[in-house]
């Protein structure tokens, strides 16, 4: 029996909040919170349990204690923006809460993914006998769960790691993203980063793809070399790893047009002056775009997130693939959200489940890949995530 406190009500928070309702033994009280209270109380009217909301800016420490202090949540699950993970993290650490999380602070200002902010709170945690879970959605989450499950069971190695995550799906519109727009073409239109032999090394934005061809008849499609985050936890957790790299499928024309919006300067982060004001080109692009909400009703199809890992069993090389499929359809009539919101939240609010559990304990800062995978691989059958092995 538990209280939690969700900040955030957009996709996202959606989901963690439907699923968490389906879970009354461990999530008994629910508490949404985010900047726009109304997204909250819209959410809440879609749920027959009641969610109780409030009014928060993350980005205010004393207002998030206060709200901390009435609700006195077991733990806070960040679904806000990047941005606003270390004032949340400083408010928990000065009410004595657990927090977890599904994506690393990023500084406005420049796009960059680093933990390094985040794991500095790791002694402040600890010495409050605090858990703080970063990264707890597909991709970063499972991905790293899938990763750690297979060495656990199937290799006693693990050397070359490929992170596939494929939309399969369409929403019909001209030009959307799954997500938040500015976290997602910030995400796209960075520099690609993958591990290799001790080292980073760095390619131009988008600049190296390939043809994947998915399971279960799915289809081919282009995958393109990017950074993600959780290949710099996975190397520090998984020292073995020879290689780490993370692969996302886009279509041809979610392509042409990011390039005319680059080229235009549309996705740029730096103020712009205009008629007497400032603006940031890409906060103003979201405000054009199609709200990612707004899409679940109209995607059609499925996503495809694996890892394929290959490495030494018994001295003998080997090769899996582990995947989830999930249909963009199907996640709306449960939830009513297409599938990048669900497969963020599921995982989010299984996090929250082995915390809450007592399954998955620490004191301090902690990665995915440093917990036992197996309790969060049986639940992510249970809630919605099914996935499969295969050996290539
Ligand atoms: N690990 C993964 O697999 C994965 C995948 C996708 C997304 N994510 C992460 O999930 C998070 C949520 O994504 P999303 O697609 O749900 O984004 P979203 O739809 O834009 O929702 C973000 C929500 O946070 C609220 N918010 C923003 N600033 C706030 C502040 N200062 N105080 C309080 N609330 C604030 C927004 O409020 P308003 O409604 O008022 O704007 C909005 O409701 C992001 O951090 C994203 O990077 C992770």
């Amino acid at each position: 029996m538990s209280t939690v406190l969700i900040i955030g009500a957009g996709g996202v928070g959606s989901v963690v909040a439907h699923k968490c309702a389906q879970v009354p033994d461990v999530f008994s009280t629910i508490w949404l919170a985010s900047r726009t209270k109304t997204k909250c109380d819209a959410i809440a009217a879609q749920i027959e349990r009641p969610i109780q909301t409030a009014q928060v800016d993350a980005d205010n420490v004393p207002e998030l204690v206060a709200l901390i202090q009435r609700v006195k949540p077991d733990l806070l699950i960040n679904v806000a923006l990047p941005y606003q993970d270390l004032h949340i993290m400083d408010a928990c650490l000065e009410t004595g809460t657990a927090y977890l999380d599904t994506a690393n602070y990023e500084p406005t200002d420049v796009a960059k993914f680093e933990y390094k902010w985040q794991w500095a709170y790791h002694d402040r945690f600890s010495e409050k006998g605090l858990m703080a879970l970063l990264g707890s959605g597909f991709d970063p989450g499972v991905t790293s769960v899938f990763t750690m499950y297979i060495k656990k069971h199937y290799l006693d190695e693990v050397h070359y790691l490929d992170i596939i995550d494929c939309n399969a799906g369409n929403h019909g519109q001209p030009f959307a993203t799954n997500f938040n727009p500015e976290i997602n073409i910030r995400e796209v239109t960075a520099k690609g980063r993958f591990w290799e032999n001790g080292e980073w090394k760095e390619t131009m934005p988008l600049s190296i793809h390939e043809p994947f061809t998915m399971p279960e008849e799915l289809g081919t499609l282009n995958i393109y070399l990017m950074y993600h985050e959780e290949l710099e936890s996975l190397v520090r957790h998984v020292p073995e790893l020879k290689r780490a790299r993370f692969w996302m499928s886009f279509s041809d024309n979610y392509l042409k047009h990011l390039e005319v919006l680059q080229n235009v300067g549309m996705t740029r982060i730096d103020p712009v002056a205009y008629n007497g004001q400032e603006i940031i080109p890409l906060q103003f692009l979201k405000a054009l775009l199609p709200d990612p909400g707004s899409l679940g009703p109209l995607t059609k199809g499925k996503t495809c997130i694996g890892c394929r890992v290959t490495g030494v069993k018994n001295g003998e090389p080997k090769t899996y693939y582990i995947y989830n499929i999930c249909s963009h359809e199907a996640c709306y009539a449960e939830v009513k959200s297409q599938a990048i919101s669900y497969t963020t939240g599921v995982p989010a609010m299984i996090g929250a489940k082995m915390m809450l559990e007592g399954k998955w304990t620490g004191q301090g800062v902690f990665n995915m890949e440093q917990m036992d995978p197996d309790p969060f691989m049986e639940d992510l059958n249970n809630f919605g995530l099914p996935w499969q092995v295969v050996e290539l």
